[in-house]
């Protein structure tokens, strides 16, 4: 019997050692020390033992038990400490090491350019208002003075939806929403996305952005026209920036102006940036055509007003002496990166 015992206790203590977890050792307790355990089984056995001989027998087994529950209980402290002691080495954060690099987002030069205008009008009194990119043909031509027969309504240029229905090739339009709700007077610039059917090159993008800018008024002139762009020029392009106003057409003003600037690069002297003229086009302008007034409702023997559309993919190419308009719409990081 005793012999028996001291068997079962080594064996137990072999387990016990060659246990590598918590979870190890509680199976080892469960397989010695259970219900079906090696011990327990030699209990099972006692009938078999003289009765005399019982206490002592059953002496021995307890104290075998007590052995290797000892011995359990000291490989569990032993374990439980290897296990903490890991945990904490796993979870040391050295202080010293150099922190991550944040990497910072960097504003696109059209919005670099849009913030500037729109800081630029604001500062004089300018509401910024925005419309609709998908358009009625209405907005977009017939209420801008653009009859049916003009040829900016061949489908090669603007992208139709149906034949009512088309994606804006201005921001023009936007005037005609603006006129269509009355409040006078109206000092607005509307910012905003506008398409054509053209093929991609290094001055033509199938989308790209404008300005559109108008005021309607009492007493408004050509006069307050010139002032306003000038003063945009100068707080865009430097102090020194003159305008200029050439005649053109557009359907929905009258008189019509296109406004170029100084070149900011020679100061007018001539240059490979402004092809040698000294000047610089930046954008379109005029009066309001008092047919464009009247079809929104507004009486154009009681008010004038003056509008304008500025390209702002130009504004940005030309701020920042970008020689091809296709580097803004790829938003490559690297080119990005420099603004
Ligand atoms: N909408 C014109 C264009 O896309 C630009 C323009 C010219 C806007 C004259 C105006 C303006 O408001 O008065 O070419």
């Amino acid at each position: 019997m005793k012999e028996k015992l001291a068997q079962i206790r080594e064996e137990a203590i072999k387990q016990i050692e060659a246990a590598k977890s918590l979870d190890q050792l509680q199976a080892v307790r469960v397989s010695q020390l259970g219900k079906k355990g090696a011990l327990t089984e030699l209990l099972k056995g006692m009938k078999n033992v003289a009765p005399e001989d019982r206490p002592k027998v059953g002496q021995l087994v307890n104290e075998t038990r007590g052995e290797i529950e000892k011995v359990l209980e000291e490989a569990k402290v032993k374990m439980e400490r290897l296990v903490r002691e890991a945990k904490m080495k796993s979870e040391v954060i050295d202080v010293t090491l150099p922190a991550k690099k944040n990497t910072m987002g960097h504003r696109h030069p059209n919005t670099i350019a849009l913030e500037e205008v729109e800081r630029i009008f604001i500062g004089m009194g300018y509401e910024v208002v925005e419309g609709p990119e998908v358009e009625k043909d209405y907005y977009n031509f017939e209420a801008l003075n653009i009859p049916a027969d003009h040829p900016a309504k061949d489908e090669q240029d603007t992208f139709y939806i149906n034949s009512d229905i088309l994606l804006r090739t201005q921001t023009s339009s936007t005037q005609v929403h603006e006129m269509e709700k009355g409040n006078l007077p109206i000092r607005m610039i509307a910012p905003g996305r506008v398409f054509r059917a053209d093929e991609v090159d290094a001055t033509h993008s199938p989308s790209f952005h404008q300005v559109e800018g108008l005021v309607i008024d009492k007493n408004v002139t050509f006069a307050d026209l010139k002032g306003t762009l000038a003063q945009m020029a100068k707080e865009l392009f430097g102090p020194e920036t003159k305008v200029k106003f050439r005649p053109h057409h557009f359907p929905f003003t009258e008189p019509s102006a296109e406004c170029d600037v100084s070149c900011f690069k020679c100061g007018g002297k001539g240059c490979r940036f402004c092809k040698g003229s000294g000047w610089i086009e930046i954008l379109g302008c005029g009066m309001v055509h008092p047919h464009v007034l009247e079809m929104s409702g507004i009486d154009p023997d009681e008010y004038t007003g003056f509008a304008f559309g500025i390209g702002l993919e130009r504004i940005a190419l030309l701020k920042y002496e970008i020689d091809d308009m296709r580097l803004l719409y790829e938003n490559d990081i690297r080119f990005l990166k420099q603004f």
